[in-house]
């Protein structure tokens, strides 16, 4: 497995090869990530793996600067899972200038649920992801469904963009509470991390109430909220959303339910498709 930083080695380090597929990470990796790895692995020829935390992506007020940087870890991990290229490009390697040229994503997309709370999010994610995209020319991107909102996105943005990339899918992989595996759960101690799974537990109640043929979605919704607001949690949202495009659902379109609540001083995200 080769590190490579910079992106005129890497570009170098990609000529001639076949089928490139790409995992763009943010590191701290974990189970989940590893999944898209071998994702990645069973769809191309050469597996590229991106560490970089994009500060594009955080509001002034979140965890830019703490955000756990686990490099030799994650190298270690990426080499047992089948990668055969870390880029870790430093900040100045892919904001070399301020970033003028950014990507802004169609406010029915962009203005719902996460991008709601945290605005500029998805322009920064987007953003990266395109330069990303740019510097690596994949043929395969995978992204995990934890972040089913970032996943539509760039699925989007590739249809609309009409970029040569398919973008595969990656399940959630939990921990045995249920819990899904996310970097952020190094922020939570003990008791926090117990009670963390609640919130897919918040999920699967409102997933099996549709599925008895309950159609009082607003009712769901907000019995949801009460029940993470009664164990100590501040949700953001949770809400029943079709699964293509994240709109309000109408009777007979696969849906998916949305959650984003805080935990103490974490801030948690989970969904599951019903
Ligand atoms: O999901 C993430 O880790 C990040 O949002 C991504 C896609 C790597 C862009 O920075």
């Amino acid at each position: 497995m080769r590190i490579i930083k910079t992106i005129a080695e890497l570009r170098e380090a990609l000529r001639l090869t076949r089928k490139r597929a790409l995992v763009p990470t943010m590191g701290n990796l974990h189970a989940g990530h590893l999944s898209l790895v071998r994702i990645a692995r069973q769809r191309g020829d050469l597996v590229i793996t991106s560490l970089f935390v994009n500060r594009l992506q955080f509001a002034p007020h979140e965890d830019f600067a703490t955000y756990p940087r686990t490099f030799e870890r994650d190298c270690e991990l990426l080499a047992g899972s089948g990668c055969d290229i870390v880029f870790s490009p430093a900040d100045d390697e892919i904001y070399s200038e301020a970033q003028g040229y950014t990507v802004h994503p169609p406010p029915e997309l962009n203005d719902i649920l996460e991008g709601q709370v945290r605005p500029g999010f998805f322009t920064g994610v987007c953003t990266v992801v395109l330069k990303l995209f740019n510097i690596v020319q994949p043929d395969v991107a995978v992204f995990g469904k934890k972040d089913y909102q970032q996943l539509l996105m760039v699925r989007s943005m590739v249809r609309q963009l009409a970029l040569p990339i398919e973008i595969v899918p990656g399940e959630t992989v939990r921990d045995a509470s249920g819990l899904a595996l996310s970097s952020r759960n190094g922020y939570l101690n003990d008791s926090q991390r117990t009670e963390a799974a609640q919130l897919q537990k918040a999920l699967r109640n409102l997933a099996v109430a549709v599925q008895s043929g309950r159609t009082d979605w607003p009712t769901l919704e907000r019995e949801a909220l009460e029940f993470l607001g009664a164990r100590g949690w501040q949700a953001d949202y949770v809400a029943i959303r079709r699964q293509r495009d994240l709109r309000e659902a109408t009777l007979g379109d696969p849906l998916v339910a949305l959650a984003a609540a805080r935990l103490g001083g974490t801030r948690l995200i989970d969904n599951l498709e019903i």
